[in-house]
């Protein structure tokens, strides 16, 4: 990194990210997550809001013991069973932070706080007092801060530093602010503030109106140094501020920024993957720097000049963000240790031989299907292989599927349930439909299939199609994945992967903040 000060990067993925309907995630997942945002140099990883449930307080508390380079942040109403039940999670963090939060708006303290300006400042000291018995890093927010009124934030934000919060953040909660505006708001706090010198100001936008990157980079231009953003733009309604955007930006743009985080950015590719592919939200190929298209050159004109100069049309390099030249990896032919080597080069970690053996073996079946092996099928195999080791109770054994013009489609599913095989035959719209009216025949979990996708890994009808299924039951949202070169097994497994979650008591309903 440069000789200029530090822009601090504060994911929170799994927490905001985790309150977009649908997307909630496994314990493990979580964990997976965490840990390739820890290789990113992620600095501060928010994990979750430990109070909201116990499947919540576990990913936390697992989280917390995994990761020993990024501190690790639970979010905490200004409560005191709150940030008790964060200060428990956070216990084995080798860094961790409490991430403290009352609403500043008058809207938010007269409608749904019902409390006066005075018992809000109270309780915010109260809480970051309570917060700091059991760390020193202590970070205060002042939700709905972008419709809240100035002096009221110089107020409370000055008392909450004279207590001890050691970060002070400015979230856009509904999306409302314009970037001059929001910018200008930045500068007056940390002018008008007699202690600002003592904390670190962050910025937390929303994209209600497309402006989370455009309003965190104002911020930013004025004199915020942490950035509070999520993989994907992943979040609450129309998402966060995209990290891989604010992060590019500024090391793109450093002729206008005084700051540069020190990330590795050649991670943000398969970070954005992982997250993609856990969550079951696709990336739109237009996203900036993660999209399919955003280094892809498609006009001759244009063609012609990054051939001939690079910087013609193109302000960053594929490969800085970790797009690879070459993506054709590997082959039918390929050995365990060129396997080994490139799950390595791109950051995937198997954990023990038993569990690169069992990915070697499913790399060779895959390859007898299919001529190439690309990056995108690796992550796949991996993904699908995670989804895999979740409490597995019900597996599939054994399907086939029968299309035919003029016939009804059929499937023969034989699947096995706590090790006990079981065997059906269903008919159905088209195979994938026969395939799930057999295995819910056969498991009966009563979910509803909330979404239902597709997507080819790669190009080519030899691809792997990736499926998603989103069902929910009960209030809960699963996301279950699967992929194969026959699309029909692929949705097999995505269907069996989501009722296996169901089971699974460590996942949990989609965490309600809404009445915080
Ligand atoms: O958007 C928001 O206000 C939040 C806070 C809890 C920081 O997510
Ligand atoms: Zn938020």
């Amino acid at each position: 990194m440069s000789s200029k000060q530090q822009l601090i990067i504060f994911d929170t993925t799994l927490r905001d990210g985790e309150q977009s309907p649908g997307a909630s995630m496994t314990r493990d997942e979580k964990i997976r997550i965490a840990r390739a945002l820890e290789k990113m140099r992620v600095d501060v990883i928010e994990a979750g809001f430990p109070i909201a449930s116990q499947g919540d307080f576990e990913s936390v508390k697992a989280v917390a013991e995994t990761v020993k380079d990024s501190t690790i942040c639970g979010l905490a109403r200004a409560l005191e069973k709150d940030i008790d039940r964060a200060g428990e999670a956070l216990k084995k963090a080798n860094s961790g932070r409490i991430h403290t939060f009352i609403a500043t708006s008058p809207v938010h303290m007269e409608r749904k706080l019902r409390m006066s300006p005075d018992q809000v400042v109270e309780q915010a000291v109260w809480a970051v007092k309570h917060a700091r018995k059991y760390t020193d890093n202590v970070e205060f927010s002042a939700e709905d801060a972008g419709r809240s009124e100035i002096d009221f934030l110089c107020r409370i934000f000055e008392a909450v530093i004279d207590a001890g919060a050691s970060t002070i953040n400015v979230p856009d909660t509904v999306g409302y602010n314009i970037p001059h505006q929001f910018g200008k708001t930045m500068k007056t706090l940390i002018e008008r503030i007699p202690n600002s010198d003592k904390a670190v100001f962050s910025v937390h936008c929303h994209n209600d109106l497309g402006l989370a990157v455009a309003n965190s980079l104002a911020a930013v231009r004025n004199g915020a140094r942490q950035v509070e953003c999520t993989i994907n733009g992943l979040g609450e309604r129309a998402g966060n501020a995209a990290l891989e955007e604010i992060v590019m930006a500024v090391r793109t743009r450093q002729d206008v920024f005084d700051c540069d985080t020190h990330l590795d950015t050649t991670q943000i590719v398969n970070c954005s993957r992982l997250v993609s592919n856990i969550t079951g939200f696709p990336v739109q190929p237009n996203k900036a720097i993660v999209g399919a298209n955003a280094f892809a050159h498609e006009s001759g004109i244009h063609q012609d000049g990054v051939l001939k100069h690079r910087e013609t049309y193109e302000i960053m390099r594929a490969e800085d963000v970790g797009w690879t030249q070459n993506r054709m990896v590997l082959g039918k032919h390929s050995g365990r240790n060129a396997f080994r080597s490139r799950l390595q080069e791109l950051g995937i970690e198997l954990g023990s031989e038993e569990a690169l053996n069992e990915a070697f073996a499913r790399f060779k079946d895959l390859a007898d299907k299919k001529h190439e092996i690309f990056d995108e099928d690796l992550q796949a195999l991996v993904t699908d292989k995670g989804a895999e080791s979740i409490n597995e109770r019900i597996k599939l054994v054994s399907l086939r599927a029968v299309s035919e013009t003029g016939e009804m489609p059929n499937a023969d599913v034989t699947i096995s349930i706590d090790g006990e095989e079981h065997s059906i035959s269903a008919e159905g719209g088209g195979p994938v439909d026969a395939t799930y009216k057999a295995i819910e025949a056969l498991v009966n979990s009563g979910a509803d299939l909330k979404l239902y996708s597709v997507n080819n890994i790669t190009s080519g009808t030899d691809a792997q199609g990736e499926v998603t299924v989103r069902l929910e039951k009960g209030g809960r949202l699963v996301n279950g994945q699967g992929a194969d070169t026959d699309i029909v097994i692929a949705s097999a497994k995505a269907y069996i992967n989501g009722c296996n979650k169901l089971l699974d008591s460590g996942a949990r309903a989609h965490p309600q903040t809404a009445d915080v």
